[in-house]
């Protein structure tokens, strides 16, 4: 299997029960009156794009466990219309603890899923409400068993650190409960402050020191416990790789259906509209809601490329193109021992993992921030680049 031959398809169900207070995706509370003619426009968008015969599924959010269980097998039925469910490779699912039931779960498996993603974030629950969350340690808990008692699927678990108040024993405590349930898969992101946020409101500043000594810990946790860390912020019992994700990170091509949602075919990025009333009146007139393409070329898209590479641990092989034109950046961060060669491949040192948004800087045109490079930091891909 190469990532890179692969074709992903993306769908973004952008509705939650309550906004979290660090996040910035495209997501909305109050909206459930809006659910069921939103999945209706998901078939129709994808009518409008059929064509392509992609390898994986993804559907991510927002929450998708905000549907009702009729509403997910009705979104399967669409999606199977268009993007015919038995070539998926993988199948994810995203939920949430609090909007997640047992008949879900059973529909969920019927429609093919091969791979659960859990929200968690912490198993504190003080720090589960001082960051916006309605579930508890104990829904996880619940649901986690819920979703083990079904057979065919795998399981990660999202996990954040650096939050306020977060302290390392409480993130401590939450990666080794969390380990002991056995996931096969886990994703543990930095807090990122991002504008537009009541945490960018409140001025929260992660302590970088902190944040350094819980992801070093938590590497040395998940290394001993067998997983390995293949991005980033991914981590994987041997043979459970999101391959989805590497679809992005090996800069693959990828559809993405839903408000906000992103698609990369044929060197062509677009990006939905992300409101709903445009997105739902553009596709319920047949027109594509799409609001804006960029076609990635020369320098920028080989920096994305190299950039895209270098967030697996594996690196990447980097070709003549990337390394004439980047000689003098790559030539920088080996002297700083936050890059370093393996044959012909390229990859970050352990430091370089640690100071990875710094070494991804020389990737980047000066006038880009490195969030809005940054591809799958949070798994919104087509949507997540969540
Ligand atoms: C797009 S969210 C969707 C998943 C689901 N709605 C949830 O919240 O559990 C995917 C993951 O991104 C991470 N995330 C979201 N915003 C973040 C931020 N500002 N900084 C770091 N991680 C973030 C969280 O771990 C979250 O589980
Ligand atoms: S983190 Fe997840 S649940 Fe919270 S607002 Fe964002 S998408 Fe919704």
């Amino acid at each position: 299997m190469d990532p890179r031959r692969l074709v992903g398809l993306y769908v973004h169900i952008p509705f939650c029960s309550v906004k979290c207070f660090y996040c910035d995706f495209t997501a909305f509370s109050g909206q459930s009156k809006s659910v069921s003619r939103y999945v209706a426009g998901l078939g129709q968008e994808a009518r409008l794009k059929a064509g392509r015969v992609p390898d994986t599924l993804y559907i991510g959010g927002g929450t998708p466990s905000e549907l009702s269980a009729q509403q997910i097998g009705e979104l399967y039925d669409l999606i199977g219309r268009f993007y015919p469910r038995s070539k998926f490779l993988e199948s994810t699912f995203e939920v949430n603890p609090e909007s997640t039931t047992g008949e879900k779960l059973s529909i969920l498996r019927s429609c093919g899923v091969t791979r659960l993603s859990i929200g968690a974030q912490t198993l504190d629950d003080a720090l589960l409400k001082s960051i916006g969350r309605r579930h508890t340690a104990k829904d996880l808990m619940d649901i986690y068993r819920q979703a083990r008692s079904f057979d065919g699927w795998s399981v990660s678990i999202d996990l954040m650190y650096g939050l306020p108040d977060q302290t390392m024993p409480s993130f401590l405590k939450t990666l080794d409960d969390v380990l002991a349930l056995q996931p096969e898969h886990l994703s543990l992101y930095g807090l990122q402050v991002e504008d537009r946020t009541l945490f960018a409101k409140r001025e929260v500043e992660p302590d970088e020191e902190l944040c350094r000594a819980m992801y070093e810990d938590a590497l040395d946790r998940l290394n001993a416990a067998g997983y390995r860390h293949y991005e980033i912020s991914n981590f994987a019992k041997p043979g459970f790789e999101s391959i989805h994700n590497q679809i992005y990170w090996h800069d693959g091509e990828y559809v993405g259906l839903g408000c906000g949602a992103a698609s990369y075919l044929d060197g062509i990025r677009s990006t939905n509209l992300d409101r709903l009333p445009a997105y739902l009146s553009a596709v319920e007139s047949g027109r594509l809601p799409v609001e804006q393409e960029e076609w990635l070329s020369g320098r920028d898209k080989l920096g994305e490329t190299a950039l895209l590479g270098l967030r697996m641990l594996d690196g990447f092989e980097p070709g003549p193109d990337i390394e004439r034109e980047f000689s003098v950046e790559i030539g920088r961060l080996e002297r700083k021992s936050l890059l370093k060669r393996e044959g012909r491949r390229l990859r970050l040192t352990r430091e370089g993992v640690f100071l990875a948004n710094q070494a991804f800087l020389e990737f980047v045109a000066p006038f880009q921030d490195v969030a809005e490079a940054r591809v799958e930091q949070k798994p919104e891909p087509a949507g997540a680049i969540n």
